[in-house]
């Protein structure tokens, strides 16, 4: 295998060569050759591989040189229909030797993740008893069929790549609401609170494996969600310094006035806009969810306006929302976190006047078309 592996960057012409003539020629001619010798009404079973299933960065020739298998089991059964020839692939994982079958390395235990869903990688008798089904009668019905053999890990990766890992500075009613919902939607959440003890008792509250991080550490999360009251984001970020470098960080604030009918601010700026000023110049910022009432969160399926600069970031943070299955409406740059914040302050207008109620959010109506 090492020496199939390549960045696209640097693959040579050789190691091109070298991947082809193995993974595809090789099956090709082998399969020409062997096909006088094939009774009419037999199978054809070929070896695929689950890395042409997946994005992993390194084995474009692996998964490329055996993804052609897909396309050749689709063509030949045709070619092959007049002698009733089946041609199928089977597509495992790795299934190594015993002693390097536990999903573990050096410096971790055995344990179940998304590459190896039951925390034990195939043995190669559960793929060979897999073979036997297209290789047999009892398969007769079956013909350019992908049969993908490695215990799910397929699927979970796919699974995994949607969800998020967030952490949560904060550990008041905010950061118990989106820490629950990103539980439920699957995420993996990291709560971090000045006070640890609170901390704990909200990792325990919203259970999924919730852990606690110390104040002020590295988060785990990709995603950092401030969950702070506004006067403190900005002090908050930059006591974090460095240890935000190469975040998405979420700023959920609204910082109204005394009176609920302005910015506390009165600059054309927005807390989301200032804490990019404090954080280290990797730090991608987004402003999120402040136009929404908390109890609307929870129990309705509000849109979540989001700003920033970064357009991976927001495509993370919209990819998190949707995780709680709640819908992203992206409004533009980081400027637009200013009129974002305007925005809460026109939906409390809106409870304390028009809607009369907190139950309500801003919402997009789409009437194209
Ligand atoms: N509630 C809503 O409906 C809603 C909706 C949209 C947006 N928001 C925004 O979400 C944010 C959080 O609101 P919330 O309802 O969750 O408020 P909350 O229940 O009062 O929680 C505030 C959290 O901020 C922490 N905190 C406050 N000042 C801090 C500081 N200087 N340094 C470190 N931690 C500090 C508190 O820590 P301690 O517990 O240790 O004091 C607490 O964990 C606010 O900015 C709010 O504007 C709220």
């Amino acid at each position: 295998m090492g020496e199939l592996e390549g960045k696209v960057a640097v693959i040579t012409g050789e190691q091109f060569d070298r991947a082809f003539r193995l993974n595809a020629r090789g099956i090709l001619f082998t399969v020409q050759k062997a096909l006088p010798l094939i009774n009419d009404g037999g199978s054809i079973l070929m070896t695929g591989s689950n890395a042409s299933l997946g994005a992993f960065p390194g084995w474009s020739l692996y998964a490329g040189s055996k993804a052609v298998q897909q396309s050749w089991a689709r063509v030949w059964l045709n070619e092959l229909r007049d002698r009733r020839i089946r041609v199928n692939v089977l597509t495992p994982a790795r299934s190594p030797p015993p002693s390097r079958r536990n999903c573990s390395t050096r410096r971790r235990k055995p344990r179940s993740s998304p590459s190896c869903p039951r925390g034990q990688m195939g043995r190669p008798e559960e793929i060979a008893s897999v073979a036997l089904f297209p290789a047999s009668d009892h398969s007769s019905y079956v013909n350019g069929l992908e049969l993908v053999a490695d215990g799910g890990t397929t699927q979970s990766e796919k699974r995994a790549h949607l969800m998020s890992s967030i952490t949560i500075i904060g550990t008041g009613n905010m950061a118990r609401t989106l820490g629950a919902l990103a539980v439920k939607g699957g995420n993996t959440v990291e709560v971090m609170g000045r006070d640890q003890a609170k901390a704990r008792r909200l990792a325990d509250l919203l259970g999924g494996g919730t852990t606690t991080g110390e104040w002020g550490a590295v988060p785990a999360g990709d995603i950092v969600v401030a969950a702070l009251l506004f006067d403190g984001v900005v002090p908050v970020v930059a006591e974090y310094g460095d240890a935000l470098a190469g975040k998405v960080l979420v700023d959920i604030s609204n910082p109204f006035n005394a009176t609920f009918d302005g910015l506390a601010h009165s600059e054309e700026t927005s807390i989301a806009q200032e804490v990019a000023t404090v954080a280290p110049a990797d730090t991608r910022v987004v402003k999120a969810f402040n136009t929404i009432f908390r109890g609307v969160l929870e129990t309705g399926r509000p849109d979540v306006f989001l700003a920033g600069d970064d357009a991976q970031a927001k495509s993370d943070v919209a990819a998190f929302v949707e995780s709680l299955g709640l819908r992203p409406r992206d409004v533009g740059g980081l400027r637009m976190a200013h009129w974002l914040e305007g925005m809460g302050v026109i939906t409390v207008g809106l409870a304390g006047n028009g809607v009369g109620h907190w139950d309500f959010a801003l919402g997009v109506d789409d009437f194209a078309g």
